[in-house]
């Protein structure tokens, strides 16, 4: 089973750019594998408490529980829109997630691995948050952006994180996909070994901060955010459930032939996921071999910069699907970053890139095979021979292609094979130039040919059909249709060969696919 979760998204604003791109990602990952014929499950959700969202709610003067009930609600509408189909929804205000943090809090504190302390130190009024020797700037104080800095005592409980670290670092170096790319976990290393251990405190004090979930064995102290948003990547997978809580079973997911992939940004590696996470699923008895794989995907920065509501920068996923359409939004995301870089987002690149690679590439080859069969051939495709040495190097083009595509999708490399699927198309383009079925037409003798260059057009049409399936699951139902093909859609990839197009098929009356984008005025 592959078993693949996202990161939860922070319901203390409106998805963006990079929401959106993280769950394409997931989407896509997960629609591959069962085009390999795997079976696959896709978690993911929202992160509903914690001081960010109590403060948003507060400033907005509604409470929280109605607040991140709005915000969801964008979020879960935009995942529709763009196509995004999970199977898993994983909300942190869920009784059957809080029934599993306070089980696991439970257990840990029976385990001896929890422990009470106070502690004393800088603590900004207004940000309602203790501040470290990190907060300060260069001169050494704390700037103006805390506010007023008091020294102030607080009791807490805490996870004796440090007795675990000697272990994650053996773990680490022993685990060669521990964390994708292998650059991130040399990050993460490297991380340890700057830090190599402070407990990591776990609770807050209900009298400054109440929305999250209640400590089993204190009532005065809820869940600090990380420890309950982590439990989402078991809870919603069914650990500690009941077999009336409606949920997965443990085992099918997470302990199965395959270990989980946690599709995360960058920015929550170190120490929340690489560190945290792993040391909390090492204390609640979890062995190597059912440790999760972090896979860490880069940002969209916007013209260099961080994308920021400071910067006033934000781009916002609904608005671009409404200019540019579902198909060009998935396929500028995919296309134009490597899983694990950074990328710059920029609107005149998603045009372009839409309208080379699909609009007219694929859209003119899409012509080409569809709309000469049928003025030229009645809508008939006739099976022919691999009569030249152009039919053959097509028909290898498509190969390599596609054993490309499989190779770049097996590393979650989704850019690289977008990249092999446009170079079958250009070849195919070229060939259609070189064998100008066009002329063909216009004498008699050679219509057998003719029909020949078209089906072999129609077959590539059919082959990248089912390989973009992935990536613009939509657009290749209508391209399935048009070939009145409708089972490519339930194609696996091993039943790809030459000849997907039988004999003497008819096809449908073609309409483009991917319209050309004319507004190329930048977002
Ligand atoms: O971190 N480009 O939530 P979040 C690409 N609730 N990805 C980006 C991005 C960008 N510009 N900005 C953010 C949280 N992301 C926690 C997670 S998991 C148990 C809890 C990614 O809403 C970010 O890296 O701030 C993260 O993976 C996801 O969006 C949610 O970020
Ligand atoms: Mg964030």
């Amino acid at each position: 089973m592959f078993f693949l979760t996202t990161a939860i998204d922070y319901t203390n604003g409106s998805p963006h750019i990079g929401h959106a791109y993280e769950k394409i990602l997931a989407d896509v990952l997960t629609r591959y594998r069962r085009l390999r014929g795997d079976e696959a499950y896709f978690l993911t959700g929202v992160d509903q408490h914690g001081q960010k969202v109590q403060q948003t709610a507060e400033k907005e003067g509604v409470d929280p529980a109605s607040f991140v009930a709005e915000i969801t609600q964008r979020f879960t509408a935009l995942w529709e829109t763009l196509g995004v189909e999970f199977d898993g929804w994983a909300e942190t205000t869920d009784d059957r997630h809080k029934k599993c943090v306070q089980a696991i809090l439970s257990n840990l504190k029976a385990a001896d691995q929890l422990y009470k302390k106070s502690h004393s130190g800088h603590y900004s009024v207004r940000q309602e948050q203790f501040l470290s020797d990190r907060d300060r700037d260069e001169s050494g104080n704390f700037g103006p952006e805390w506010g007023e800095v008091v020294i102030i005592e607080e009791e807490n409980w805490y996870f004796k994180l440090s007795e675990h670290t000697a272990w994650l670092k053996s773990y680490l170096e022993q685990t060669q996909d521990a964390v994708i790319p292998a650059f991130r976990k040399s990050e993460l290393l490297n991380a340890l070994e700057r830090n190599p251990g402070t407990d990591l405190c776990i609770s807050r004090p209900k009298a400054r901060l109440h929305w999250g979930i209640e400590l089993p064995f204190d009532s005065d102290f809820v869940t600090y955010v990380w420890f309950d948003a982590l439990i989402n990547y078991v809870s919603f997978a069914g650990y500690h459930a009941e077999a009336a809580d409606h949920l997965p079973n443990f085992q099918n997911l997470w302990t199965s032939d395959e270990r989980p992939v946690h599709l995360i940004g960058k920015d929550i590696l170190v120490p929340a996921h690489g560190i945290y996470w792993l040391c909390m699923l090492h204390a609640m008895g979890f062995p190597d071999a059912e440790m999760p794989r972090l896979l860490v995907h880069g940002w969209w920065n916007i013209r260099g910069e961080k994308m920021s509501k400071s910067l006033g920068n934000i781009v916002d996923p609904k608005e671009l699907a409404e200019k540019f359409g579902v198909n060009a939004l998935r396929y500028y995301l995919m296309r134009d970053i490597v899983t694990g870089k950074d990328a710059d987002f920029d609107p005149s690149r998603l045009v372009m890139l839409y309208n080379t690679e699909l609009a007219n590439e694929l859209g003119n080859l899409c012509n080409r095979a569809l709309n000469m069969t049928q003025r030229f051939t009645a809508g008939i495709l006739h099976r022919g021979g691999m009569t030249s040495d152009d039919d053959l190097a097509l028909q290898s083009s498509l190969i390599t292609s596609t054993a490309d595509y499989r190779a770049a999708m097996d590393e979650f490399n989704v850019a690289a094979a977008l990249e092999a699927i446009s170079r079958h198309v250009v070849h195919c383009n070229g060939y259609a130039e070189r064998m100008k079925p066009w002329e063909l037409n216009k004498d008699p003798q050679k219509h057998e040919r003719l029909a020949t260059v078209l089906y072999h057009l129609a077959e590539s049409v059919a082959h990248c059909t089912v390989l973009l399936g992935p990536i613009l699951p939509t657009a290749v139902g209508s391209l399935a249709a048009q070939l009145k093909l409708p089972h490519l859609a339930q194609l696996h990839l091993h039943d790809l060969h030459w000849g997907l197009i039988a004999d003497a098929h008819e096809i449908d009356k073609p309409a483009p696919v991917f319209p050309r984008i004319i507004d190329a005025e930048p977002a």
